[in-house]
């Protein structure tokens, strides 16, 4: 099968390989599942996983990927609750061959069901960026109706489902970015933006959560600008900040199928919009992963229609 792979570390993204890999096979409880669309986040590189198993041993060159849609071609032994042609959508394990292939093994349990009215680029869109917003919002911040979110990022793949999730459940929502990106977060539900470039962090006033997809001083700037009560969640690694009377708290996104039925009712009942930017096929995958200009949204890789 045809792959996306990374051998040398020190090369970063410009190291990624299309190459022939063998089709892998399913392990207890794994299904098999033949991918039709991925997803990528481009921090993947840096991650300790793309490099390491879980035993600490070196296990390049590693398939890059880990959220996708596709459908179930074969299943391992003792697996339950998916069948052979199911359409399913979520995230691979971080320390096993990812997504951006022809097919990929995932234990079953990792799986939700793709709706067959949801497309497959939009299903493969969802998974890490939306259980990330949820878990943030939600499992960590313990959002309420009435409080205010400061939203990261908000024109990024994260961002823009926070934003709208957050929305949804009635918070008041002020979203950060660039210049450029005051549009686009306005448009997915930010009810004002904030200039990270020209505007100053702490003329906001209060909030009750701040959702950081940035880190750095971004992140210890706006621990300041939490009220009594309030958190602070992280996804970049926590500095040595936290809140004056509030928590934070630095998460790594869990697959929890539960949430990605949850997630993909809203695309398909339009509460929940999904934020593509490029497509492009297998074979143009290095080129794409690797763009030139600012990417405007996740970028999804298509191996079948
Ligand atoms: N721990 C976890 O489980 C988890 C899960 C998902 C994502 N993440 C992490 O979360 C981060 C965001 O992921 P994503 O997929 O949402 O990325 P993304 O689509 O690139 O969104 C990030 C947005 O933040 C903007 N931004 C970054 N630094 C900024 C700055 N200093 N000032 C203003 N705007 C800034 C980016 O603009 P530019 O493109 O111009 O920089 C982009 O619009 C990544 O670091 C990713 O690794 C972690």
């Amino acid at each position: 099968m045809k792959a996306i792979v990374v051998k040398d570390q020190t090369a970063g993204a410009a190291g990624m390989e299309l190459v022939e890999r063998p089709e892998p096979r399913p392990a207890i409880n794994d299904v098999l599942v033949e991918v039709y669309a991925a997803g990528y986040v481009p921090t993947e590189i840096d991650w300790p996983s793309t490099w390491k198993d879980r035993a600490g041993q070196d296990r390049a060159p590693s398939i890059l990927g880990h959220e996708f849609a596709g459908v179930v071609s074969a299943l391992g032994y003792g697996t339950t609750g998916l069948s052979v042609g199911q359409r399913v959508f979520g995230i691979s394990d971080w320390h096993r061959n990812g997504t951006l292939a022809e097919y990929v093994a995932v234990e079953s349990r990792n799986l939700a069901p793709l709706p067959g009215d949801v497309d497959f680029t939009v299903g493969a869109s969802l998974p890490i960026s939306g259980l990330t917003a949820w878990q943030g919002l939600f499992d960590h911040g313990h959002l309420k109706s009435g409080q205010t979110v400061l939203a990261h990022g908000a024109a990024g793949a994260v961002g823009t489902m926070v934003t709208q999730l957050a929305r949804e459940t009635g918070a008041y929502v002020i979203g950060t970015g660039r210049a450029g990106d005051r549009q686009k977060a306005l448009d997915f539900g930010a009810h004002e933006f904030l200039d990270l470039d020209n505007d100053s962090l702490e003329d906001l006033g209060a909030v009750d959560l701040v959702f950081d997809v940035i880190g750095g001083t971004i992140q210890e700037r706006s621990a300041g600008l939490i009220r009594a009560g309030g958190t602070l969640v992280t996804v970049t690694g926590l500095a040595d900040v936290r809140p004056k009377e509030g928590l934070a708290v630095d998460f790594v996104v869990e697959s929890i199928p539960a949430q990605l039925v949850e997630i993909v009712q809203r695309v398909r009942d339009g509460r929940l919009q999904t934020n593509i930017g490029n497509i492009a096929t297998l074979e143009n995958a290095v080129a794409a992963l690797n763009p030139i200009e600012r990417r405007n949204g996740k970028t999804i890789i298509t191996m079948r229609s």
